[in-house]
């Protein structure tokens, strides 16, 4: 097979969140998150660990800045904690906890590296969530307040900015399906949840243009191509829509000016009655704020299967491979979103702000980690990218989930999604083999042979 080559100035880097990598997790004046309380509580993540330290990158932020130079990265896409600016979630600032940001901004732009800043990437202040967290519509106000601050200092060398990351996740794991923070189990929650979070998007759009001239404003959704497990079956047809309305439509529609897709009010609203009963006057006008991209998390599709209730039961396939995560690998799914997205939204750009795939494939006698697996399996996707961009879809970059081994939330370290392996012992850290080819395909400008 011939290198494929991408376009020219295509952008391409890593991703990670803050409370995923930082540790310091109560250090110079950080308040506490409903990460830090939800990783505290027995029994919430598998391996019983916490985020207290991680990578102890809050402290180790300059050799990883190094290490990213060293690998020719372009980019890349970090998360800030709320509650290091605002311990208590709105009114005093914490200093401390921005000059941390500014230094690593600065460190970045220093080792010719384009920093994406995301606002909210799940650990929100636990004085907000004592207050009903986003159930609460005064969170938009306190969302606002903390976006004014942070776009107010870093504005001037940030001009990449993601307001939320993955609001579905963080609106139905955390609050329908109690599997992260805060825990929570009722789906009428998670849809006010999910709607606050779109609202306080709309809200910080227009504060982030005010405060960083010629930035850049988008969004980042986890999205998935839903297909049916038996195609033979019309309603596993019906239940591919349905999983596409939940996890796509229901963030995609609104965002981009069409209001919540009547299909899935309609079934909601059977299930759940008076459910949705959260929209004010002009909200859907807020949420629906011209962004500049779309960022995509795509990791795997959903198979799906009708069942009973609303909600469509999810189906292994046998004849497919898949992650530790037990996640299918599906590159082809990959161009069939991106197409998808831009003929049916037309976003102005897309960025892949995620992809990537968890082995815990370990460093040999040599200390060399060889997962060729994870280099198949970005290999794959990568090649899935190109194909979208032939087919004209706007994509303009390409972010590795992850740049490191880090703390993957309810799964705790047992998970490992880097390009780059960390000893949560000695806090060491080593390139594994598909960082050392991602490298190369950044020079080349296009996936290279290994
Ligand atoms: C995404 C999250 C990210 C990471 C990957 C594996 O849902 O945005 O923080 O956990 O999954």
């Amino acid at each position: 097979m011939t290198n494929l080559t991408f376009p020219k100035n295509f952008i391409w880097g890593t991703a990670t969140s803050s409370y995923q990598i930082e540790g310091a997790w109560n250090e110079d004046g950080k308040g506490e998150s409903i990460w830090d309380r939800f990783s505290h509580t027995p029994e919430k993540i598998k391996d019983g660990s916490n985020g207290d330290v991680a990578c102890d990158h809050y402290h180790r932020y300059q050799e990883d800045v190094d290490l990213m130079k060293s690998l020719g990265m372009h980019a890349y896409r970090f998360s800030i904690a709320w509650a290091r600016i605002f311990p208590d979630g709105r009114g005093e600032v914490n200093q401390a906890g921005l000059d941390f940001y500014d230094n690593l901004v600065d460190a970045l732009l220093r080792a010719g590296i384009r920093p994406f800043a995301t606002l909210y990437h799940w650990d929100l202040p636990q004085a907000l969530q004592d207050e009903g967290g986003w159930e609460n519509r005064a969170i938009v106000d306190a969302f606002a307040e903390y976006v004014d601050v942070v776009s107010k200092r870093l504005g001037d060398r940030v001009k990449d900015w993601i307001t939320h990351n993955e609001p579905w996740v963080a609106a139905h794991i955390g609050n329908a399906w109690g599997v992260h923070a805060p825990g929570k189990t009722d789906y009428r929650s998670a849809f006010r949840v999910a709607h606050h979070l779109l609202l306080s998007h709309g809200a910080a759009v227009p504060i982030i243009r005010k405060n960083s001239a010629d930035s850049q404003v988008g969004i980042t959704l986890n999205l998935t191509v839903a297909d049916p497990a038996d195609p033979e079956n019309p309603a596993d047809w019906d239940a591919a829509r349905q999983m596409d309305g939940f996890m796509n439509r229901w963030f995609l529609d609104p965002l981009y000016g069409r209001h919540y897709p009547a299909d899935m009010v309609a079934s909601f609203e059977k299930e759940y009655p008076d459910s949705i009963n959260f929209i004010e006057e002009g909200d859907l006008e807020i949420i629906a704020a011209p962004t500049d991209f779309l960022g995509v998390n795509y990791y795997t599709r959903a198979v799906v299967r009708a069942t009973e209730g609303v909600m469509p039961e999810q189906v292994k396939v046998e004849t497919s491979d898949y992650t530790d995560m037990d996640w299918e690998i599906h590159p082809v799914s990959l161009t069939e979103l991106l197409n998808r997205l831009s003929y049916d939204y037309r976003p102005r750009k897309i960025y892949i702000t995620e992809n990537g795939a968890s082995y815990a494939i370990a460093p040999n006698e040599e200390g060399r980690v060889e997962d060729v697996k994870r280099l198949e399996f970005l290999r794959g996707h990568f090649n899935a990218a190109h194909r979208a961009i032939q087919d004209g879809v706007p994509l303009a970059g390409y972010f590795v989930w992850s740049f490191m081994d880090n703390f993957e939330w309810g799964e705790g370290y047992k998970e490992r999604f880097g390009i780059t392996w960390v000893d949560f012992e000695t806090q060491e850290r080593i390139p594994k083999d598909s960082a050392l080819w991602y490298s190369k395909v950044i020079d080349a400008n296009g996936p290279i042979d290994s």
